[in-house]
């Protein structure tokens, strides 16, 4: 059995611990044979665990204590720590991998909802699992039934991702966040993120864009962390990119661009940070696959 997971872009700007998209790296997990302890055979460095300390596993474990220990390959090409959903990628492979060996018959509705509470925001899982892009709330109080979502299409555009060569930890870029916020704020904020939405499921992504850079929630406070953010938004202003957000808790960024701007975009980017891996993403339309 393989399971194949999208990398994952939250937040889109307004879109605070609600939206996401699902983009074109992916977790590759191979479930090789039966085994006498859990095996996880990759290359993604000494910091990800290679036995049931692994997060793949252990949220395996939790949905489904008795599973045979298995010999797995797993492989990447999302980056660690980038703002594109490597976490949940994992926990969302963890789930599938339950949901399979187990014989769990998970809907895709459990899934969501188990693996939003594993993570606490649903952002990124939800369309690591649906694919395309998602729209999801979530009401921690309650015990059941607590996330609800709804898919639609991302329209057609380019996107490119800067991922600078340094690590942002979530809960680091979480913790500089406000404790409040007034809500004549509030009211402004959201306004921007439904005009954002409902652009975006109009087809209009220059409008959706625009949106996406007048976020209010989130992307002024992690600025100190992501000190390009400002001088990509500049490029996107300067090369009549359609805008810029930060991706999750950054520090990656991703670009969208009208096709016949995207090399001189990228070629400026590669100006501004000749470290950073510059890539040109698509929609991932499906989400979670088993092959
Ligand atoms: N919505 C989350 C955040 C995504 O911005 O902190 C990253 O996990």
């Amino acid at each position: 059995m393989k399971i194949r997971v999208p990398a994952t872009s939250a937040n889109l700007g307004p879109g605070f611990d609600s939206c996401g998209i699902a983009l074109s790296l992916y977790l590759f997990i191979e479930v090789i044979e039966p085994s006498e302890q859990w095996e996880i055979i990759h290359d993604l460095g000494p910091e990800v665990p290679s036995d049931a300390t692994n997060l793949m596993i252990e949220t395996a474990l939790i949905l489904a204590p008795d599973l045979e220990p298995q010999k797995i390959k797993m492989s990447s090409s999302i980056p660690l720590a980038r703002g594109l959903g490597s976490s949940s990628s994992v926990i969302v492979a963890g789930i599938e991998l339950a949901n399979r060996l187990g014989q769990l018959n998970l809907s895709q509705q459990e899934k969501v909802e188990i693996a939003t509470r594993m993570e606490g925001h649903p952002d990124n899982v939800a369309p690591a699992i649906c694919g395309d892009f998602v729209v999801a709330c979530y009401f921690s109080e309650k015990k059941k039934d607590n996330v609800s979502f709804v898919k639609h299409y991302f329209p057609e555009g380019d996107i490119i991702a800067f991922i600078p060569n340094q690590e942002l930890l979530t809960v680091e870029s979480r913790e500089v966040l406000p404790e409040s916020f007034s809500y004549r704020d509030a009211v402004e904020a959201s306004a921007i993120a439904n005009v954002m939405i409902a652009a975006l499921i109009q087809g209009n992504l220059p409008l959706a864009a625009k949106m996406m850079q007048e976020d209010r929630w989130h992307e002024r406070y992690r600025q100190k962390f992501v000190p390009h953010l400002a001088s990509i938004r500049q490029i996107c202003k300067d090369q009549e990119a359609y805008g810029c957000f930060l991706s999750g808790a950054g520090p990656t960024v991703l670009i969208l661009s009208p096709e016949e701007k995207t090399a001189t975009v990228m070629q400026s980017l590669k100006n501004l940070d000749a470290t950073a891996r510059i890539e040109q993403l698509t929609i991932d339309r499906e989400g979670i696959q088993v092959f």
